[in-house]
């Protein structure tokens, strides 16, 4: 049976919801795998919202922080505009019921973290900030009348009409249906499934990027994936995040010989920006075996601060109160990714991006710490209004609406043998630090595995990227680079 909707919103974390709450009256019908944005990486987030929301702060000190972290390959436009519309956002959130942490005396509290010259993210609950916001946000949705929120969907296909993409292709696992849409939002998350360790959620395995990669969409930036230097050393696959703001609060990072991870390494040290801290890290597990970051002693209300980290660790058998709580790098966030413009929209007519998906350039070569959430706000909101205010039925305002209607997929998915296979290809070879060699190996690995599944395709578009840029910049860093201006800049940072 085909269906006609104005909007199409897939994905349910917080870009997904901003969008479809920001699109009203125009009805949106909202596709997620899950209820309530669980399985989203926005759950899972535990950094917080960057703002210049204190009297010392500035917009300007915010955009310079974001592109200083991004090592100038941001698009400066976009940096703009998220640093100027971060305090309304967060008055925008507040609004609809998030209670930041404060002081007891309605002043917000203010936390520091990598790469930010100065305490600028507000969090609520702790690091439960990801939850809280996305949980208010669910309820906001559930609770519009403009929004249809159906979930337990998996969209599996684009449906392309002329040079638009007209709608979306979904499996309600056993029936299928074509639903039409004028506009359809991409808001499916990241890549981190296609590496060996991860903080994202099992479900981003950047399906939505390969559908409308496979639709003809426009990529940017590929190549740039962020490594967190503190996901709890656990095992491999999803591992729970031991936020950095603990790093903020006085933690230290130290090797399997004791010795301080960052010491001499950056004016910074532990708050060094995000990939400088990663690559230390990485290379220091290598060298030493173990990387421990030590918070033990600190005067922290750990149940206050960070439940999250805490129960994490706890459930582990690790008390971070009194232990070194052991961590390793893992893919956290893909700066690259459809390539978008300041609103959202994609190289296809009709088809759309929002949050992690997205690249619009905001992010440049490595995102700023709890810059996310506050992307997923500000340009979630910013296409949302703008795909509101469209006229009724756009898509079938032209010739397009005559045309047959065609179908995208992927195809078939990699078997688990197939997919261990992946992952070890890229954890090796597209890791905090590449070279040439490992690219091309990591390349031949894959060609077998590409008419098997999707995610080898993927896969394979993301080490071509970052074998054809050959100097190192922000997260991608070559160890046989080509030495340029910038990426001399960058090393010196
Ligand atoms: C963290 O809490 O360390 C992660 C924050 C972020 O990714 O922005």
């Amino acid at each position: 049976m085909v269906r006609d909707w104005p909007i199409i919103v897939v994905g349910s974390g917080i870009a997904g919801l901003c969008t479809a709450l920001a699109a009203a009256p125009r009805p949106v019908l909202l596709l997620s795998r899950r209820r309530d944005g669980v399985g989203s990486a926005s759950m899972l987030a535990q950094g917080g919202i960057a703002a210049a929301m204190d009297n010392a702060d500035t917009i300007e000190a915010h955009v310079a922080d974001t592109m200083r972290a991004g090592a100038g390959h941001n698009d400066s436009h976009c940096v703009q505009l998220l640093a100027t519309i971060a305090p309304a956002s967060i008055h925008w959130l507040q609004a609809q019921g998030v209670a930041f942490d404060n002081d007891g005396d309605g002043n917000l509290q203010l936390g520091r973290e990598g790469g930010h010259g100065v305490a600028r993210i507000v969090h609520a609950g702790g690091d439960a900030t990801g939850l809280r916001v996305t949980t208010m946000l669910a309820a906001a949705v559930a609770a519009a009348t403009h929004i249809e929120w159906r979930s337990d969907v998996e969209v599996d296909g684009l449906i392309r009409r002329g040079g638009r993409i007209a709608g979306v292709h979904v499996d309600n696992g056993g029936s299928s249906q074509t639903l039409l849409g004028s506009d359809v939002v991409l808001a499916t998350g990241g890549i981190g499934a296609l590496f060996p360790s991860t903080t994202n959620p099992p479900g981003a395995n950047g399906a939505g990027l390969a559908l409308a990669l496979a639709a003809g969409a426009a990529s940017r930036d590929l190549e740039f994936v962020q490594f967190h230097p503190t996901a709890l050393d656990v095992g491999a696959g999803s591992l729970p995040l031991v936020t950095e703001a603990l790093r903020g609060a006085g933690a230290r990072l130290r090797d399997g010989t004791g010795r301080l991870v960052m010491a001499d390494a950056h004016p910074l040290g532990d708050l060094a920006p995000r990939d400088i801290v990663a690559r230390r890290v990485w290379q220091a597990r290598r060298e030493t075996g173990a990387v421990t970051l030590d918070a033990s002693g600190l005067a922290i209300d750990w149940p206050r601060m960070f439940p999250t980290v805490l129960a994490a660790c706890l459930q582990h058998g690790i008390d971070p109160r009194w232990m070194p709580i052991p961590v390793t790098t893992a893919a956290h966030f893909h700066m690259g990714g459809l390539q978008t413009d300041d609103i959202g929209r994609t190289s296809i007519p009709g088809l759309h991006a929002a949050g992690e998906i997205a690249c619009s350039g905001v992010h440049g070569a490595n995102r700023l710490a709890s810059n996310s959430l506050l992307e997923c706000v500000v340009f979630g909101r910013r296409l949302g209004a703008y795909l509101g205010k469209q006229p009724a039925a756009s898509s079938h305002a032209s010739n397009d609406a005559v045309a047959a209607l065609e179908l995208v997929m992927c195809g078939p998915c990699l078997d688990h043998e197939a997919m261990q296979l992946l992952r070890d290809a890229m954890g090796h070879a597209a890791g905090p630090i590449r070279t040439a060699k490992g690219l091309r190996e990591a390349s031949e690995t894959l060609a077998p595995l590409a008419g098997r599944g999707w995610q080898a395709r993927l896969g394979q578009s993301i080490l071509a990227c970052a074998y054809r840029r050959q100097a190192s910049i922000g997260a991608h860093w070559r160890t046989d680079e080509v030495i340029t201006s910038s990426s001399a800049a960058t090393t010196a940072a």
